[in-house]
């Protein structure tokens, strides 16, 4: 299969129509969303959503989340929506907030791995959302990497994973966030926080009071525990270079990548501090910074042909929760404290 690449930015109406007609076809298309790039098909034709599986590889019991542009669209997707959603949804939406609800009857099983439930997201960006408006349903899209890769945050990774795997991408340039949206299930009460990301858990604390934070978010799942979220078992975000994040000073740290002649994945000026090899990753006090360079410094850390990476450690506070889920994830949770 040949993929085709269209510059949304620079050939609108040719993306959206294409996107369109190929996705009524019950195709799958790469499409931008403000996150991480989207592999989106139509969400109520079950052929279409399979094939999202194959194209990346992904598990079967590993559900996807549908897309939608509008809030109307959302009613047909649940059994109910709890109060809660509601508030959250006025006062977040459009964002990088996934919401997970029971679902209702129109949701195949294909698109919500058998669970019971299915995710919803109203993603903030423009392109996406016109998208999702042109082709006239929701769509359902996992992230547009092959199964166990970071996400990809712009058209050009998409298309490394991707190529003769889908008929067409959508390029609309490099995604903000650059990590993946923000998971809460309101299918129990308190809601419980399955995955940071790029609406913070403080910010949804003040609106909605409690929410009960996943273990699975901090920590490593126990052998044979079951995952609140099954991607959270997986394999994700690990680059070939064997990452150990080290919980110290910057001293400490550049001492350590020196003598063991490690290439460190640092914060942004201190590379001009190490004589070793370097990737950065954001300003040391800005998750939002770090969180748009994360999954390219590791992308990165391999282009390089690093083997050895000692990381910094990122706050775990608003957005640093969601740059530190995904780092220890990376590292295969190890990390030193020193
Ligand atoms: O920002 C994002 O969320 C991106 C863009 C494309 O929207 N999408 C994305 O999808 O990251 P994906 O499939 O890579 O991650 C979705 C996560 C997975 O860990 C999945 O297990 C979990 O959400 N999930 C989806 N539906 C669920 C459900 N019903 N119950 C529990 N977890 C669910
Ligand atoms: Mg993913």
């Amino acid at each position: 299969m040949k993929t085709v690449v269209i510059d949304i930015t620079t050939e609108y109406d040719r993306a959206l129509t294409e996107a369109k007609r190929l996705i009524n076809q019950g195709e799958v298309v790469g499409i931008p969303t403000e996150t991480v790039y989207g592999l989106a098909a139509n969400a109520f034709c079950e052929d279409a959503v399979k094939k999202i599986f194959v194209a990346k590889g992904r598990p079967s019991d590993n559900p996807l989340i549908v897309h939608i542009a509008k809030l109307e669209d959302l009613e047909p997707l649940v059994a109910e929506i709890p109060e809660k959603v509601k508030i959250m949804a006025e006062k977040f939406w459009p964002a990088a907030l996934t919401m997970i609800m029971k679902k209702s009857d129109k949701v195949s099983d294909v698109v919500s791995g058998n669970l019971d439930t299915v995710a919803v997201r109203m993603p903030k960006s423009d392109y996406a959302r016109a998208i999702i408006e042109a082709c006239g349903c929701p769509l359902a899209a996992p992230s547009a990497n092959l199964s166990g890769s970071p996400s990809p945050t712009n058209a050009k990774y998409v298309f490394n994973d991707m190529n003769g795997r889908i008929p067409l991408i959508i390029d609309g340039g490099n995604c903000q966030i650059g990590v993946e949206s923000t998971v809460i299930s309101f299918a129990e009460d308190p809601p419980r926080l399955l995955r940071p990301g790029g609406v913070t858990l403080e910010e949804m604390t003040a609106v909605i009071g409690e929410i009960v934070v996943d273990d699975a978010v901090l920590n490593k799942l126990e052998e044979g525990a079951v995952a609140s979220s099954p991607g959270m078992k997986y394999k994700h975000y690990a680059p070939t270079a064997d990452i150990t994040i080290i919980k110290s000073n910057f001293d400490t740290f550049k001492s350590i990548c020196e003598n063991e002649n490690a290439t460190a994945l640092c914060f942004d000026g201190e590379n001009e501090n190490l004589s070793c090899s370097s990737v950065t990753y954001g300003d040391k006090d800005d998750g939002y910074s770090q969180s748009a360079r994360l999954f390219d410094a590791l992308r990165e850390l391999d282009e390089k042909g690093a083997t050895k990476v000692y990381a910094r450690c990122p706050e775990t506070k608003g957005m640093g929760l969601a740059v530190y889920n995904r780092l220890i994830r990376a590292a295969g949770f190890k990390i030193k404290v020193m």
